[in-house]
């Protein structure tokens, strides 16, 4: 994304003025560039074309979803990803075609299963041995089935988003023999149709190893198994930019590592290479995504700490108390020099509401000034909360300087439209 100052001092995305927005529409509020929310989607359908195989792209909803999103995943021909009633609810609703959804998730209800099955989605993510059966009893007809493999593979990142380790709630092992008989339960059930098997190796992964280590492993197992499959989905994780000294996952060298290593993989197992599918969220939406607050109460406790307060916190942003993890802020209304380390905290009530635990902010900052947090496209809006009876933000779509808003302001009444009286 372009962000950059003008002249005047003021914070720009594509030319759009984000003090302008942030004074029409209200804080906090989350804005994407829309230019480049596509331009991500095109980058991983190219990288796959240049390397010949076939292939699917599928947006992971969990990431953010709404149905404005949900229609750009569609005009720029990805698949989409859900992982509950809710998601694919919404996907329904935004007039997704049922036939491209992934139906995902390690315990789906009885409600949830029934729901994919009628709604005839492209393929149902098989979690567990019991849900072989629990679908092939509520199918009325044949129903694809791709089994969610447990690689046992330790990627890199933090503890919380890691999924393919050995002891996770994900997934069938292959180690511990659960996804043969996964295999063998499907292949014996009445009306499953075995498409493909998936794994994920974790989220924000910035290398490409872990993916090419497991895929490896993945088709030796099946070619050891003699086992025939249309599709192998790597799932997502790849990483993004959040401060300085991350990396943005490089999709053109990155793809066409993954892409290389399969075909060589392949033709070394002597193993036909199916299609490829992987489901990134995080690395279409995070970048593109900045929240823009205003500054209120400032209180500066000598020799201590300067806390710096905005009019959101861990009910629009959990990521810094739940991971830990780190951002970068910009004041919006002017162009000052960043010197001076403070602690950019919320406004809800816990000594954790943290945004920003060492922000580098100008010491110039005050109240009614606005600051933008970059990178907060993924996992802000979906795992906002009303924590507090804090209202969800509103959310906007800017592109050709025009800004757009997919999703309202919550309201208050809405904090208790299901309360009864
Ligand atoms: N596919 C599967 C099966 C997944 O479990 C996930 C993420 C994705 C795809 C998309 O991963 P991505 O490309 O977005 O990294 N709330 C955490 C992230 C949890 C991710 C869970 N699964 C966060 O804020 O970092």
């Amino acid at each position: 994304m372009v962000v950059e100052y003008k002249d005047n001092g003021e914070l720009t995305i594509g030319g759009t003025s984000l003090k302008t927005i942030a004074q029409s529409f209200g804080t906090p509020t989350i804005v994407y560039d829309e230019t480049q929310i596509r331009t991500q989607m095109r980058r991983f359908h190219e990288a796959f074309q240049k390397s010949g195989l076939n292939y699917n792209i599928s947006y992971a909803s969990k990431a953010f979803t709404c149905l404005q999103m949900v229609k750009l995943v569609e005009e720029e021909g990805l698949e989409l990803d859900v992982v509950s009633e809710g998601e694919l609810y919404t996907a329904l609703a935004a007039g997704f075609d049922a036939q491209h959804i992934h139906f995902h998730g390690n315990n789906k209800t009885k409600r949830e299963i029934q729901y994919a099955l009628e709604s005839k989605v492209g393929y149902i993510v098989i979690d567990s041995l019991e849900e072989i059966d629990l679908i092939d009893r509520y199918a009325s007809e044949e129903v694809n089935v791709v089994l969610r493999l447990n690689p046992g593979v330790e990627a890199h990142t933090h503890e919380f988003i890691q999924t393919g380790q050995e002891d996770s709630k994900f997934g069938l092992s292959i180690k511990h023999g659960l996804a043969i008989e996964g295999v063998k339960k499907v292949e014996d059930a009445k009306r499953l149709n075995l498409k493909g098997v998936h794994f994920h190796v974790g989220s924000q992964i910035e290398g490409t190893e872990a993916m090419i280590e497991t895929t490896k492993l993945v088709i030796q197992w099946l070619k050891e198994n003699d086992i025939q499959i249309e599709l192998i989905n790597l799932g997502g994780g790849f990483s993004i930019k959040y401060v300085e000294g991350d990396v943005s996952f490089p999709i053109e060298d990155g793809i066409a590592e993954i892409t290389e290593a399969i075909k060589t993989i392949a033709q070394e197992a002597d193993y036909p290479i199916p299609e490829i599918g992987i489901e990134p969220g995080r690395s279409i939406v995070g970048e593109a995504g900045i929240t823009l607050y205003e500054v209120g109460t400032i209180k500066n406790i000598p020799n201590v700490n300067k806390y710096v307060s905005i009019d959101g916190g861990m009910s629009d942003h959990i990521r810094t108390s739940l991971y830990d993890a780190k951002y970068e802020a910009l004041l919006v209304n002017r162009n000052d020099p960043k010197d001076e380390t403070v602690t950019l905290a919320g406004k809800l009530c816990e000594s954790g509401d943290i945004i920003i635990k060492d922000a580098q902010l100008p010491s110039t900052v005050k109240r009614g000034d606005y600051l933008a947090i970059l990178s907060t496209g993924a996992y802000h809006y979906s795992m906002a909360s009303n924590y507090n009876q804090m209202q969800k933000p509103s959310v906007f779509f800017l592109k050709d300087g025009k800004a757009r808003e997919v999703i309202k302001r919550q309201s208050l009444r809405q904090l208790i439209i299901n309360d009864t009286k």
